[in-house]
């Protein structure tokens, strides 16, 4: 058996990311989507909130499955027995940071392979990040995310940016 883990913030996960999740099943016996922490990176949403949000927009795909470390990605790959790290690679800054990453997972564990999937060119320029700071000024983000997890987006968003309102 194949087993891939897929590894990100998912902070919220995008369409993008649910492109890269369909293909890596076709690709795989089993794929993990994992939500992990960056540790450069502060969150809009909580861990759980995030499995959440991942099980929701997978529910159609039967071998997927959600779950959310706050350890090291090679460890994790290594405890679960995956042999591949899936990435997916946006436009040319992605792959300095990509590049370095799988150099670091592979020296943690030899076994491990990371595994690149190009965006598909309508999510090139798609990140998580992105779609916070469109949603923030109140741009339409509904093409960029899962319809099942647009609401409580937004909700989060207007409350988040109520919140700056009131520190002024
Ligand atoms: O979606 P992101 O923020 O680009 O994902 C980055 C993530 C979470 C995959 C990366 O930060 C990560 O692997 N975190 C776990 C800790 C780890 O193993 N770091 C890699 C060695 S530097």
């Amino acid at each position: 058996m194949r087993i891939a883990v897929y590894p990100g913030s998912f902070d919220p996960v995008t369409n993008g990311h649910l492109n890269i999740i369909e293909r890596a099943a076709k690709l795989f016996d089993r794929v993990i989507v994992c939500v992990m922490i960056n540790s450069g990176k502060k969150p809009l949403f909580s861990l759980a909130e995030r499995e959440g949000f991942l099980r929701s927009v997978c529910a159609h795909l039967q071998n997927v499955e959600i779950d959310s470390y706050g350890g090291l990605l090679a460890e994790y790959a290594k405890e679960h027995r995956c042999c591949t790290i899936i990435k997916g690679l946006r436009a040319g800054s992605d792959f300095e940071k990509e590049f370095q990453m799988a150099m670091i997972n592979r020296k943690l564990n030899p076994d491990l392979e990371s595994l690149f999937l190009t965006a598909e060119h309508q999510y090139m320029y798609l990140s998580s990040s992105a779609v916070k700071e469109l949603g923030f000024y109140g741009a339409d983000v509904s093409g960029l995310l899962p319809p099942q997890i647009l609401q409580q987006f937004l909700q989060r968003i207007r409350n988040t940016s109520d919140n700056k309102e009131n520190e002024k």
